[in-house]
């Protein structure tokens, strides 16, 4: 299935704030109604660029590399949002690294925790005796990273590191403290790099502000 750009709001195509590196979408012949109905579409704000991403995480990935010194490292990300920050994060760490992958109960389709965690995926391979960097997109109420961490420690890694690239602090119900924050932000929903708003926008390659009237 191929995506539609047109779903993408019009300014941002008019701007070029998303899509400078992309070929813009052809101008609409005009009566064209399936593209005019993309209108109603509100600009999204960018929070963080591609570019501010890059540098943080190239900063994070040179911190993380003279923490492990030399040492090897296993990178488990947390399904789905952290994916596109993991990838990027691995090839800033210069270390032998393997990666895992977990997954818990979604955020929901709207923009509220249900407060409750489940592991839905499960680690592919024993943690014991190594060193593990739990990878996530954003910490938000901590809930997540406060169970994870719990669930890893009983494995006995030898090292279990947190590295988020967002963190809401102001969010906060369980107290967790991790090792590697790329943006500390306010109470803000975002979306994009990873992040969606039910199922959407994960693909942006910027960190964007979901406004409350933005339509769904
Ligand atoms: P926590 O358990 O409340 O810390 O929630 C963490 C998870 O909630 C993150 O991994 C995200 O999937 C999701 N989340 C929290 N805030 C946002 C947001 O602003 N945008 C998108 N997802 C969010
Ligand atoms: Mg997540």
């Amino acid at each position: 299935m191929s995506l539609d750009w047109r779903s993408y709001p019009l300014s941002t195509w008019d701007k070029g704030r998303f899509f400078h590196n992309r070929a813009c979408p052809p101008s609409p012949a005009s009566g064209d109604t399936e593209y005019m109905d993309t209108v109603h579409y509100q600009a999204l704000e960018v929070l963080y660029s591609r570019q501010q991403i890059a540098e943080r995480v190239a900063e994070m990935g040179a911190q993380i590399t003279r923490d492990l010194s030399g040492e090897k490292l296993v990178m488990v990300g947390v399904l789905k949002g952290a994916a596109p920050f993991l990838a990027d994060l691995a090839r800033a760490v210069q270390v032998d690294a393997t990666f895992d992958f977990v997954a818990t109960s979604s955020y929901g389709k709207g923009l509220r925790s249900s407060g409750a965690v489940k592991l839905i995926k499960d680690l592919d391979e024993p943690i014991e005796g190594k060193n593990v960097l739990l990878v996530e997109d954003i910490l938000d109420t901590g809930l997540t990273l406060s169970y994870l961490r719990k669930l890893f420690l009983q494995q006995h890694p030898k090292t279990l590191r947190i590295a988020t690239l967002l963190d809401k602090p102001s969010r906060r119900i369980e107290k967790i403290e991790p090792d590697y924050v790329g943006f500390s932000i306010p109470n803000l929903f975002v979306i994009g790099y990873g992040m969606d708003y039910a199922e959407r926008y994960r693909n942006l390659p910027d960190i964007c502000l979901m406004t409350p009237d933005h339509p769904e």
